[in-house]
């Protein structure tokens, strides 16, 4: 069988993680990327092997070789390019968040819905190695019921500058960023329960403290500190409505000490930690149980699960099959951020109906 012929959008920073990944998977092949910026297409375009560079994605997408594209641009342009993308007949993995707006999301939803064509959001913790084996025990009622759990997502210092500090191509902060991350993941592993209300508290207090040294963090390609728009803190509350709740915190500064990454999750019958690392709490002969699994890697690979992020895209588009997550958790995922930004500006519940 032929392989994919595949098309990347958007050559920065994250792309690299899709391009590997291709490069790793021997039924695509990376034949295309686009970027505003011709050279950065074009260095890509020569280290992995792509024929086709451009630097309007309506060209690229006007190709018909082109099969399946990955969106890895700014958050403004994600709905856009992924609407004009299926439009054209292609399959589409478009990064986390789905877009900036649930606004965006239910028009995009109604374009792949009605389009017969394949769109995964970017969750890739979803598709970690760890995440789907932890799940099973959740799916087999090992955990019994999960009625709270914490998201926790802590940079001490971490503005990736540039358009994620821009709240107008970024729709915010940590929040839509890395929170996303985290609140997905809890979610999945809650089994997507409907959302009743967010209550959210969002923070611009210590700006991007671009004046730290000696400290390197993640940076967007065209880094630029001079303008911040976003907050620098989010911390919410989310209740669902099974009664379930989820807590989160997530920053990209505060005076924390360190780093800090907690995704836990409290059940009737046990509980999971994911971050930092994997364990399972139980109770067996009224004694209390902590086990470890055995994995390879008991934290999150993140090079493991992105090829599996595209292994999964690759083989949904070969067999027509609907993805670990589609456009439809994208949306949800949406109304809860934007949920919780709307809780912040006005300082009351959001209830959904
Ligand atoms: N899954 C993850 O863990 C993860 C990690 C980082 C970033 N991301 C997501 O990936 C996306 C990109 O982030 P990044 O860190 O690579 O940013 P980046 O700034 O490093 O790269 C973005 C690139 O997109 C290009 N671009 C923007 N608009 C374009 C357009 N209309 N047409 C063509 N090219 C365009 C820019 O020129 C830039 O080169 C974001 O949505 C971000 O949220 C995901």
């Amino acid at each position: 069988m032929s392989t994919l012929k595949i098309g990347v959008i958007g050559a920065g920073s994250i792309s690299e993680a899709h391009l590997n990944s291709y490069k790793g998977n021997n039924e695509a092949e990376i034949y295309a990327i686009c970027d505003l910026n011709e050279e950065r297409a074009a260095k890509a375009a020569k280290k992995y092997g792509a024929t086709h560079v451009y630097t309007d994605y309506n060209e690229l997408l006007a190709n018909p070789d082109i099969v399946a594209v990955s969106v890895c641009t700014w958050n403004n342009t994600h709905a856009e390019i992924s609407k004009a993308a299926i439009k054209a007949g292609k399959h589409v993995l478009v990064e986390k968040p789905l877009c900036r707006s649930v606004e965006e999301a239910l028009d995009l939803q109604e374009v792949v819905r009605s389009s017969g064509k394949i769109l995964q959001v970017g969750f890739v913790r979803r598709y970690d190695p760890n995440a789907q084996m932890l799940r099973k025990f959740v799916e087999n009622g090992d955990i019994g019921d999960i009625y709270f759990a914490k998201a926790s997502s802590i940079r001490r210092l971490g503005n990736p500058g540039g358009w994620f500090s821009d709240v107008e191509r970024s729709g915010g902060g940590p929040l839509i960023d890395i929170g996303v991350h985290v609140i997905d993941l809890c979610w999945y592993m809650m089994g997507r329960p409907k959302v009743k209300s967010v209550s959210g508290n969002t923070y611009h207090k210590l700006g991007n403290r671009s004046n730290i040294e000696n400290l390197s963090f993640y940076r967007a390609a065209d880094y630029n500190a001079k303008l911040n728009t976003v907050e620098d803190m989010t911390n919410a509350l989310i209740r669902f409505e099974n009664g379930a709740s989820l807590l989160v915190d997530v920053s990209f500064t505060l005076h924390a000490k360190k780093d800090e990454g907690a995704v836990k999750l409290f059940g009737t019958k046990g509980g999971l930690e994911i971050d930092p690392e994997i364990s399972i709490v139980t109770e067996k002969y009224n004694t209390i149980l902590n086990i470890t699994p055995q994995v390879d890697s008991g934290g999150f690979d993140f090079g493991r699960a992105f090829q599996s992020e595209i292994d999964h895209f690759v083989s949904c588009v070969k067999s027509g099959s609907e993805p670990l997550s589609p456009v439809e958790d994208g949306l949800e995922m949406m109304k809860i951020l934007c949920g919780i930004y709307e809780s912040a500006a006005k300082g009351e519940e959001i209830h959904f109906n």
